[in-house]
């Protein structure tokens, strides 16, 4: 068994968890199978760094009281040089207490000038990301925003923990409103327009198509018609229909380079079309669902949920039709263990009533609904009817403009103030929304989402930016030393904390994935800026002796570089200087 955590494959938590396993079977022998013997970081320092509940679970199994059992294992296990000491606390809590030197070492070699490695947990595991999502010939709204920016992270986070994922960017670009726009687009259509906004342009002709079909019952007849020549395949309908999505993906795609967001699929409800007729016959064939009323519903009283109408009374397929045509090719070609949905919190019950007839379907995956409250803006709004396409932009513009003041005295020339502005401003809207919990109502302000002080994006950046200035200033002051050969330091009680919390980091990110959280994320790094401006305050750097002053910049070098690995992992840049 190993004695360290050099090896990647582990996280803290997971070695110790590990560790403890063994020893408890070591000394008490065979136990019942379902125990879990494991670890958790301690709330309250006082209690050590980790602690072990199990002698508690155990007392029955083993018919002896917890804390017996709890000071047997304290005293006969054979501990590795990373745990200093255990005790044994109240009832029968076995409290680790680990050695910041071992720590220190280990961080050392695995933390090496921007190396900051996580756990591959996620080898031979594929999971399918489905995030943004937005509807052709419509302005992305908030939703789609917070879905794009949330589900990025997440896409990283699984990429880093070694996964096999697959984002789908799954488009809007299949269903009735396409009768609609081509009445509009026949009949209204400016050319001007549309070659300048077209996302405005073909929302104004949908708008003005929709209206005119609510006066006049012969409009709706025709629209209903050209729907039915596109779904047929008829040529003409179909090449307006391509055009349509073209020009949208088109205005879509840059806001996500914007973003810096990319996509390994973009397929779209479309691309599952063919294959929505067979997902109905398999749920009447297995009785999920029947016929009501001319439609076909599945009934999911079991699941305490309300009916779910996969095919309308017009014989026209729906959205949740789409879904699980969707998951069933999914499921056919990527063999995922799991599916995550992102999108705001309207679509709970459509994913709630999805999973419930994938259960039933006896589809081998799990679906995973991801969803987050919206987001508002004082004063403003995301969404207007000429589109909330503009407002993101505007936002955006607005953020970069006053980063741009914020670093106007630096000395940076002014290519690279204005690549500093744009990270700066970029990664202030995108914390602004990763450091919320998803599920309450977050309320964005541009003063906070850019202050230097609060839980902010900047903040995190400077934090980083400061550090990377203090090892350039290293680097001139002292060219004959190299700090990297150094051991971080982990005497004084600043640099224990920043240990501790360093060697942490991945476990933090297991953690965040798990509980598809960005925002647990966010909140370590927080905590680890604030940890560090502890340091930064009661130790000197540049100006302690020699070697002292080595394994502390070595240590400001791994809280760089963790704070960076971070931001990455949120799709956050951090400057070099701010
Ligand atoms: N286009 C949908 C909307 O705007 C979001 C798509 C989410 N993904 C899915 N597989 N249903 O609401």
């Amino acid at each position: 068994m190993t004695t360290t955590i050099r090896d990647t494959h582990t996280t803290l938590e997971q070695f110790l968890s590990d560790w403890t396993r063994q020893a408890f079977l070591d000394i008490f022998g065979p136990l019942p199978a379902a125990t879990k013997l494991g670890v958790t970081a301690t709330a309250t320092p006082e209690h050590g760094d980790y602690q072990c509940n199990q002698a508690m679970t155990l007392a029955k199994a083993l018919q002896t009281r917890p804390r017996d059992i709890a000071t047997r294992f304290v005293e006969t296990a054979k501990t590795p040089p990373l745990i200093e000491r255990l005790d044994v606390a109240g009832p029968g809590f076995i409290n680790y207490h680990l050695d910041r030197r071992v720590m220190a070492r280990t961080l050392g070699v695995r933390t090496i000038d921007g190396t900051v490695p996580l756990p591959d947990v996620g080898r031979d595991r594929t999971v399918i990301l489905d995030y943004s999502g937005p509807n052709v010939a419509k302005p992305m709204h908030v939703g789609h925003i917070r879905s794009t920016v949330i589900g990025n992270a997440l896409h990283r986070m699984y990429k880093a923990l070694g996964y096999r994922v697959v984002a789908d960017n799954h488009l809007g670009d299949w269903g009735t409103q396409f009768g609609i726009l081509i009445m509009g687009y026949r009949h209204f259509l400016n050319p001007d327009a549309l070659r300048e906004q077209p996302i405005a342009e073909l929302e104004r002709l949908y708008v003005l198509s929709h209206a005119e079909s609510r006066k006049n019952p012969d409009w709706l007849d025709q629209a209903r018609a050209e729907l039915v020549k596109l779904q047929a395949g008829d040529p003409n309908n179909t090449e307006l229909w391509r055009n349509f999505v073209d020009l949208s993906r088109r205005e879509f795609d840059r806001i996500y380079q914007r973003l810096n967001v990319t996509f390994d699929v973009v397929r779209g409800e479309s691309y599952y079309r063919n294959r929505t007729a067979d997902i109905v016959d398999q749920l009447i064939a297995r009785g999920i669902a029947r016929e009501s009323e001319g439609a076909i519903v599945a009934f999911l009283d079991a699941e305490k949920l309300p009916p779910c109408i996969v095919r309308k009374r017009d014989g026209g397929m729906n959205y949740a039709a789409s879904d699980l045509a969707a998951v069933a090719d999914r499921v056919d070609e990527f063999h995922p263990e799991r599916i995550v949905y992102v999108t705001d919190e309207r679509q709970q019950l459509h994913f709630k009533q999805i999973a419930a007839i994938c259960r039933r379907l006896e589809l081998p995956v799990t679906l995973e609904h991801v969803w987050f409250g919206l987001m508002r803006l004082p004063g403003r709004t995301f969404s207007t009817r000429e589109g909330n396409v503009i407002p993101l932009e505007t936002l955006l513009d607005e953020a970069e403009t006053r980063a741009m003041t914020m670093i106007s005295s630096t000395d940076m020339a002014a290519s690279e103030k204005r690549e500093t502005a744009r990270i700066i401003g970029i990664g202030a809207v995108k914390y602004a929304d990763l450091s919320q919990n998803p599920r309450s109502l977050v309320t964005f302000t541009m003063d906070k989402a850019l202050s230097l002080e609060g839980n902010s994006g900047p903040y995190l950046q400077y934090a980083h930016a400061r550090i990377r200035s203090l090892l350039r200033k290293y680097h001139d002051q002292f060219p004959q030393t190299d700090y990297l050969q150094a051991t971080p330091a982990a005497n004084e009680a600043s640099e224990k904390d920043l240990i501790l919390r360093l060697s942490r980091f991945p476990e933090t990110v297991v953690h965040a994935i798990d509980a598809y959280k960005p925002s647990a994320l966010a909140e370590y790094l927080y905590e680890l800026a604030g940890a560090y401006n502890a340091l930064y305050q009661t130790v000197p750097f540049l100006k302690a002796p020699d070697g002292i002053r080595e394994s502390r910049i070595r240590l400001c070098a791994c809280v760089s570089d963790t704070l960076r690995k971070g931001l990455d992992l949120l799709g956050i840049e951090a400057p070099e200087r701010m």
